[in-house]
């Protein structure tokens, strides 16, 4: 019998017949120019991403030059980042490489780039005028997306200061970033979590925090303008001033783009959690450090300020005992209540129904969650037994509040009974309320006896 299939052995073989129906195709789309850096982005979308091996751009420039471009994979796609003049005659041909070595050319004239960037500058007004109805604040500033390079670019960055902090920022190039003495292996990386991953450096005598961002809010630039405002005129002691940047630091895969940072002092200190799993058995310690975060919510609730992300890692211990709250990503501050919240929260402290709700009453849940957690810790020390050493919870998770009835941590709590049983009634009302719901006040439940 005659076959069409070719000669081949090994992988190629294999691919062959995986892809044998399989052409590269792709679509080719401007997505977006950078006016002031000159710069155009291409997305080139395969049909196949996992068939398609390798995409490569020759740019021929108006005066007749050739330039031969790799494009970068992301997830899905291939993207050019090229510096382009738009009024100018370029022409794009692009070479897709199959897995199995089939590949096919793609042609793209500028005037079917202009178009492009037409009908994107089109929905984004479109989007933009949507968005007026949001209030005043939302309409004079751009929606960032953008893609955001991930904890270890950072890592591996930051290692050369000269190279990766902007020169606009004379103050920052000082820094000496300082290695976790916490693992075993030599890192820059002192906490990564949602947001973002944390550097530790030293200028002179003094220690900071860097937070880069590895996702991001929309507005970064706005919502930390404002949190940063609503700290520094709040004054509240266990909140840390800090400074954002919107263009501090670059990684070596993307020079070409400075990324926004935030810099605090740095807390000598231990998480919450830790705090907790050192000393779950001293109730009086417990206890202190119950009343003391209540009472920070209570003063930050006095200035319509709510944290949005209250965990065990976000609140940290002083070894003076005293307490301080860091991670700001999900505050709500009243100035922000047009933009709506983003960040979630851990899971294990925020109540079920969250949803989108974004308002002063946002800490209620959270606090009760902690302040209960450390009241019946101080009352049964045993209890910490419920958190298995998972740093994203105390006592509770997500199916205690889904599940009170068969929750075993709800019933244990409830044996307890005095005030334990009556904080405990508390939450289980509340799970059946919404996240603001006006049933808790902090203040009384400071003086419950
Ligand atoms: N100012 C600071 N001082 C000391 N440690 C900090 C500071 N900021 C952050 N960290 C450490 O880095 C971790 C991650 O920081 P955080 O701001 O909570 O980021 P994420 O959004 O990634 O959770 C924290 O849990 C804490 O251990
Ligand atoms: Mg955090």
């Amino acid at each position: 019998m005659e076959t069409n299939e070719p000669q081949l052995k090994g992988l190629k073989r294999i691919l062959y017949k995986k892809y044998q129906d399989e052409k590269p195709e792709a679509s080719v789309e401007a997505v977006s120019y950078d006016n002031e850096k000159k710069n155009l982005t291409v997305k080139v979308t395969p049909s196949n991403p996992k068939y398609l091996k390798m995409v490569e751009a020759t740019i021929r420039d108006f005066k007749g030059r050739d330039r031969v471009r790799k494009l970068k994979k992301t997830e899905n796609n291939f993207m050019l980042r090229n510096k382009v003049i738009l009024e100018r005659q370029y022409n794009f041909s692009f070479y897709l490489l199959g897995k199995d070595g089939k590949f096919s050319r793609m042609e793209k004239t500028m005037e079917s780039i202009r178009e492009d960037l037409k009908r994107i500058e089109e929905f984004n007004r479109k989007s933009a005028e949507q968005n007026n109805e949001k209030g005043d604040l939302v309409k004079q500033i751009p929606r960032i997306k953008r893609n955001w390079p991930n904890s270890s670019a950072y890592a591996q960055s930051l290692q050369n200061v000269d190279f990766s902090i902007s020169k606009k920022y004379e103050d920052l190039r000082k820094a000496r970033f300082i290695p976790n003495s916490n693992v075993k292996y030599r890192s820059l990386i002192q906490g990564a979590g949602n947001f973002g991953v944390v550097f530790k450096f030293q200028i002179n005598d003094s220690f900071y925090a860097m937070k880069c961002f590895t996702r991001a809010s929309q507005y970064i630039d706005t919502r930390y303008y404002e949190i940063s405002k609503g700290i520094e005129n709040s004054k509240l002691p266990f909140l840390i001033d800090f400074r954002y940047y919107s263009d501090a630091v670059r990684t070596t895969a993307r020079p070409a783009e400075y990324f926004p940072v935030i810099t605090m002092g740095w807390i000598e200190g231990k998480t919450l959690f830790n705090y907790i799993q050192e000393n779950f058995s001293d109730s009086a310690k417990m206890n202190a450090v119950a009343r003391q975060f209540l009472q920070t919510v209570i003063d930050m609730q006095a200035h319509s300020i709510a944290h949005g992300d209250l965990s065990g890692d976000n609140i940290l211990i002083t070894s003076g005992g005293q307490l301080k709250i860091i991670d700001y990503d999900g505050m709500f501050v009243p100035t922000l209540k047009d933009l709506g919240s983003e960040e979630l929260g851990h899971e294990s402290f925020q109540h079920p129904k969250r949803g989108k709700y974004y308002g002063p009453k946002l800490d209620n849940f959270s606090a009760l969650i902690i302040y209960l957690s450390l009241f019946a810790i101080s009352k049964s020390p045993d209890l910490w037994k419920y958190n298995q050493n998972d740093p994203d919870k105390l006592l509770f998770d997500i199916n205690d509040f889904n599940n009170p009835g068969e929750s075993a941590v709800i019933r244990d709590i409830n044996k307890i009974g005095g005030k334990a049983k009556r904080l405990m009634d508390l939450l289980l009302q509340f799970l059946k309320n919404g996240p603001d719901w006006d049933g808790i006040d902090l203040q009384k439940i400071m003086k419950m006896r």
